[in-house]
């Protein structure tokens, strides 16, 4: 006993206080509707199959390892989210192939969802440090016991790969072979098809090249910029020959000679369907015009939603390329230099997938080589050059609400 007179009533002080927030908890108010039947949690989204799915092939040979797995959920996990890349992308395919885009409010939907794809790939990306969590030798403990499994015969990489637009011809072959000759033979179809089908980077090319202002009859902005590139170089040759003969005045005109070389490419048709032939350029002339314009002219409010579009393709390109580095590294860590599962070289076949080679839209990087200042870009007279609409200058579905989904 304490002898506090006050410890009998705080006893009775509390208890009111609960009765009182039991009546006014606004956190317990509602009704549990899935005792009244219909679909719950686990069935909805099917749970018991992938819960189930997780078969350490240690265990099955009596030998279960830990760590085998965190290496199956990770797995998993990225196949799951590979999925969902797909999944936007062929909407995105879908909406380009049926000429939605012709609708310019559709364009939003395309740069949303491949906005989508880029956020995904951040995670994939940071998502190898969990698996990094293990040891190689506890690796080592259940290697064996997966081989000849290995993440080359992922079907859905290599369809994502196909679908963004990696050329066959550009592939890293894999012990001489085709990646193709690695499948099983339902799955060597689909990846066949899907090679056949239009790749995203051709259906952003045909797009580039109904870009308004291309039209040489119209604003004619390829013509007006090569006119501007020369007078501007014209103007600088013509200064630095004022100046007094020194050894930095040579270096500066040998620098603008460069200059003059490398735009000198730009406006020669021939030299770009060379590197078109290499592989060094993957999109039509015409194409590559459209996005230097969208490049130029993005602040108007007509290339706002382009010039995002064409940002987030180059950041599939960084985040894929980041995706191979972060694996090969990772690979290093667990294999050092052994041969893979699959049976490839492993680490030295890995290294040499984080090339340009794999960079779908590497022309969008390019195109920093031939920024020039703001006064060289032709201007625009906004009475006269409003940029249509594609939809309005090609056809009346403008005002039609045609929808992919
Ligand atoms: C301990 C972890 C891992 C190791 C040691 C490893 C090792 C390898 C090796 C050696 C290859 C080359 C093919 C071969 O000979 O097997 C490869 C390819 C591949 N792995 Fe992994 N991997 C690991 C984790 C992952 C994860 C978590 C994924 C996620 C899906 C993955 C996806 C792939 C893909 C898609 C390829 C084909 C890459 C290409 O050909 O460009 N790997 N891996």
């Amino acid at each position: 006993m304490s002898g506090c007179p006050f410890l009998g009533q705080k006893h009775k002080l509390f208890k009111n206080k609960l009765l009182l927030q039991e009546d006014e908890d606004d956190s317990q108010k509602g009704t549990n509707k899935a005792s009244k039947g219909g679909i719950i949690y686990g069935e909805y989204l099917q749970l018991d199959k992938v819960m189930s799915a997780q078969v350490l092939q240690s265990e099955l040979k009596g030998d279960k390892i830990h760590d085998e797995h965190l290496f199956i959920v990770t797995h998993q996990a990225y196949e799951l989210w590979f999925k969902q890349i797909l999944w936007e992308l062929d909407s995105v395919r879908d909406i380009f192939r049926n000429d939605q885009v012709r609708d310019e409010r559709n364009m939003l939907k395309v740069v949303t969802r491949i906005h989508r794809i880029t956020m995904i790939f951040r995670l994939l990306v940071e998502q190898f440090a969990v698996l990094e969590t293990m040891s190689a030798l506890d690796f080592f403990d259940f290697r064996d016991y997966l081989t000849p499994a290995s993440g080359f015969q992922s079907l859905q990489f290599r369809l994502l790969e196909n679908k963004l637009g990696v050329a066959d011809t550009l592939r890293v072959p894999y012990n001489r072979q085709h990646y193709r000759d690695n499948f099983r033979s339902h799955e060597s179809e689909i990846l066949l098809r899907s090679e056949k089908e239009p790749t995203l980077l051709q259906l952003v090319e045909k797009w580039l090249e109904r870009t308004p202002g291309l039209e040489t009859d119209g604003f004619n902005f390829w013509g007006k910029l090569k006119e501007n590139i020369e007078a501007g170089f014209k103007i600088e040759t013509e200064k630095l020959e004022q100046k007094p003969e020194c050894e930095t005045k040579q270096e500066m005109m040998e620098d603008l000679n460069k200059q003059k070389d490398v735009f000198g490419s730009l406006f020669d048709e021939k030299r770009h369907d060379h590197l078109l032939s290499k592989g060094e350029r993957r999109l039509s002339y015409k194409a590559l015009q459209g996005a230097l314009m969208i490049n130029f002219y993005r602040e108007e409010p007509r290339f706002q939603v382009p010039f995002q579009l064409l940002t987030s393709l180059m950041e599939i390109d960084t985040l894929m390329t980041k995706w191979r580095y972060n694996h090969v590294c990772m690979v290093h860590r667990m294999i050092g230099s052994k041969a893979g599962t699959g049976g490839s070289s492993g680490y030295h076949y890995l290294r040499s997938t984080v090339s340009d080679r794999y960079k779908v839209f590497v022309d969008f990087f390019n195109l920093a080589t031939f920024l020039v200042p703001r006064t060289w870009v032709p201007k625009l007279n906004p009475s006269i050059y409003k940029f249509p609409y594609t939809a309005e200058r090609c056809d009346s579905s403008y005002f039609s609400s045609e929808d992919s989904d």
